[in-house]
């Protein structure tokens, strides 16, 4: 049987020389690689409390979307700067080069209430990074963060738990 890690497809040097790009759209698209996905990202899950899904833009907002759903529970997105139309908070955070921010609305989650994070993926950590600060500004119980792929090497995981988090995710690629 396939696992989630076999329906994602590598793409060599994108979008830069010498990346290997893993691309969640091949997992996406297939109608069992997808349930699957959205199945495994649940299951620590099952028969806890969550009050709210919070995807991270923008492959965060197709999970995170699909999870929500599944739980009957609320969806919260997170988005790059400028997108959101209420009045929301931003943080800071580093790519590869320069800068970048990201926002919530400032009444998307209430103090106290049980959130998942859901990401496609965990590089250096600094995206998800970022949104645990927002939520964690606005008083939110984060109960995990959640990613289908994880690259070890760049360090993402251990900077999340560094900050207290409990991180679960589907595989791991070397060679990032
Ligand atoms: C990618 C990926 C994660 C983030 C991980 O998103 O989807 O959100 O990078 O990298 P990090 O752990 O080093 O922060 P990207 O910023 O490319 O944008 P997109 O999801 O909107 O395509
Ligand atoms: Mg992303």
């Amino acid at each position: 049987m396939k696992t989630v890690q076999d329906y994602i497809r590598t793409i060599p040097d994108f979008p830069h020389e010498g990346i290997m790009f893993r691309d969640v759209t091949t997992l996406f698209a297939d109608p069992r690689g997808f349930r699957l996905a959205i199945d495994q990202l649940l299951h620590p899950y099952v028969g806890q409390q969550i009050d709210k899904v919070v995807g991270l833009e923008a492959r965060g907002f197709i999970l995170g979307g699909a999870i929500a759903h599944q739980l009957s529970v609320g969806f919260v997105p997170i988005r790059k700067a400028g997108k959101l139309p209420g009045k929301v908070i931003s943080q800071a955070y580093t790519l590869e080069y320069g800068e970048a921010v990201m926002e919530i609305h400032d009444d998307a989650v209430q103090p106290g209430e049980k959130i998942l994070v859901v990401d496609d993926l965990l590089a250096t950590g600094g995206t998800a990074a970022a949104g645990i600060q927002l939520l964690e500004q606005l008083g939110a119980d984060i109960l995990s963060c959640a990613f289908v792929i994880d690259l070890p090497e760049l360090g993402g995981r251990k900077k999340l738990e560094a900050m207290g988090m409990d991180v679960s995710v589907l595989c791991e690629f070397d060679g990032a």
